[in-house]
């Protein structure tokens, strides 16, 4: 496969924050931890050899603690602060090279910047604010107004556009925020934790949005949220910080799977997992298979070995047929009417596919009080691949019920 060029690539920046920051790249000190380095210098390792590629029109997610570095690395890809080493690699040019006027010619053409605390101008309208960035590259009134006004109906604020900050909700601030970002159509949107400030409820609207919008826009994002809820939902990849260092990146099934540590495993422990995992998640290799063109009296010995009461039934390519009941078998052995299971098959060929989310899963489980002890699984050519036992089933339905209960107490008590 073909290796794309990645739009921006991070390679391995530090930034140290103090009075002499080479004073600690060039020594010892560069190896020691955060804590120890602060404690014995006075410095602060913000970012440890971050290094990581965003492929062009990706949703790139960092997530990580309060402290964790998350704001310096975002501000570092764009130079509004300088990484005390290493490089910032956007469209294969080094922008660690620039001179200010081509950095800040970059700045405007290529990046737009969503921050969490809106930055809105008070004294600005709506219109005005969005606008900026447009003034900023010296597009004419008419461009200007039309961006704006295509650009207010895109986020849902037309009939705004006279307004002043101060007399919009949050959720509408936040949304001129990022109508200001997009409005000079920049490749690449930075947005560092625009949602956080915002109500559990207009975040969830907000983060649709954004879903709704990267659809059509394809844009490159980075987006730092220290919410893994968020992070999973919105990231084609999750890059995990931790004192200054990305200590893992990965999809977001990734991440929930196989979490890199107990700091990893804190951020997804609390995590639904019947809502992000698929069903090749928790199925087994299939017990008890036998041919479409195979007697009753071999499926029956086959499920008696196994102590099943049920077989699926395949075809040569491994295509799955049906269900065939052990009862049903063992009339057919004995009257001796069926020479092949295929004239046996009671049930329907209902199964899963590997790919289905646990929560379809789960949902269509009980939408039709499914008696089988085991469901069969199959991948997307029809093959049978596994099977997922009712036990298991049963128990990611608790699972899914405590959580969800969890929450809502712990919501009725915030509010
Ligand atoms: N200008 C600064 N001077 C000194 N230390 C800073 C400065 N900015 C950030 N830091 C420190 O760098 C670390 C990372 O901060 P930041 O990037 O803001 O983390 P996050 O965005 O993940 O909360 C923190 O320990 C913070 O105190
Ligand atoms: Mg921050």
């Amino acid at each position: 496969m073909a290796r794309t060029i990645a739009k921006l690539s991070a390679q391995k920046l530090w930034k140290v924050f103090g009075p002499r920051p080479q004073s600690v790249l060039r020594s010892d000190w560069r190896d020691k931890s955060r804590a120890e380095v602060q404690e014995a210098t006075g410095h602060v390792i913000a970012l440890r050899d971050v290094s990581f590629d965003v492929a062009q029109g990706e949703v790139f997610v960092v997530m990580g603690l309060s402290g964790s570095g998350k704001s310096t690395l975002v501000r570092c890809l764009l130079r509004l602060i300088e990484p005390s080493e290493g490089q910032v690699v956007v469209d294969g040019q080094d922008i660690t090279k620039y001179s200010r006027r081509k950095l800040m010619n970059f700045r405007r053409k290529k990046a737009g910047m969503v921050f969490q605390r809106f930055a809105l101008m008070p004294h600005r309208t709506v219109m005005d604010n969005v606008a900026w960035g447009l003034e900023i590259q010296g597009q004419s009134r008419r461009t200007r107004l039309e961006r704006t006004h295509e650009m207010l109906r895109v986020v849902g604020l037309e009939g705004w556009a006279q307004n002043y900050p101060h007399e919009l909700s949050g959720g509408m601030q936040q949304r001129v925020g990022l109508a200001r970002a997009l409005a000079a159509d920049p490749e690449m949107l930075l947005m560092d934790e625009p949602f956080s400030a915002l109500d559990p409820m207009i975040r969830r609207e907000m983060q649709d949005e954004l879903i709704r919008l990267q659809e059509r826009m394809k844009k490159t994002i980075v987006f730092i949220t220290h919410d893994l809820d968020e992070a999973l939902k919105l990231g084609d990849r999750i890059a995990i910080m931790r004192d200054g260092a990305i200590i893992q990146v990965g999809t977001p099934e990734d991440i929930v799977s196989a979490p890199f540590d107990e700091y990893v495993g804190e951020f997804t422990k609390d995590v639904r997992k019947v809502e992000v995992l698929p069903v090749r998640f928790i199925m087994k290799p299939p017990k008890t298979r036998v041919y479409d063109w195979q007697g009753p009296r071999v499926a029956l010995r086959e499920m008696r070995q196994e102590e099943e009461d049920v077989a699926f039934v395949v075809d040569k390519e491994e295509r799955f047929l049906g269900i065939l009941a052990r009862e049903a078998a063992a009339r057919a052995a004995e009257g001796g009417d069926a020479t092949s299971v295929a004239q046996l098959l009671e049930t329907a060929p209902i199964a899963f596919s590997a790919d289905d989310s646990l929560q379809w899963m789960l949902a269509r489980v009980m939408d039709y009080n499914w008696r089988l002890e085991t469901i069969p699984v199959v991948d997307a050519e029809g093959k049978l691949v596994g099977e997922v036992h009712r036990t298991v089933i049963r128990d990611l339905a608790k699972d899914a019920l405590e959580v969800r209960v969890g929450v809502q107490a712990r919501r009725s008590t915030t509010v």
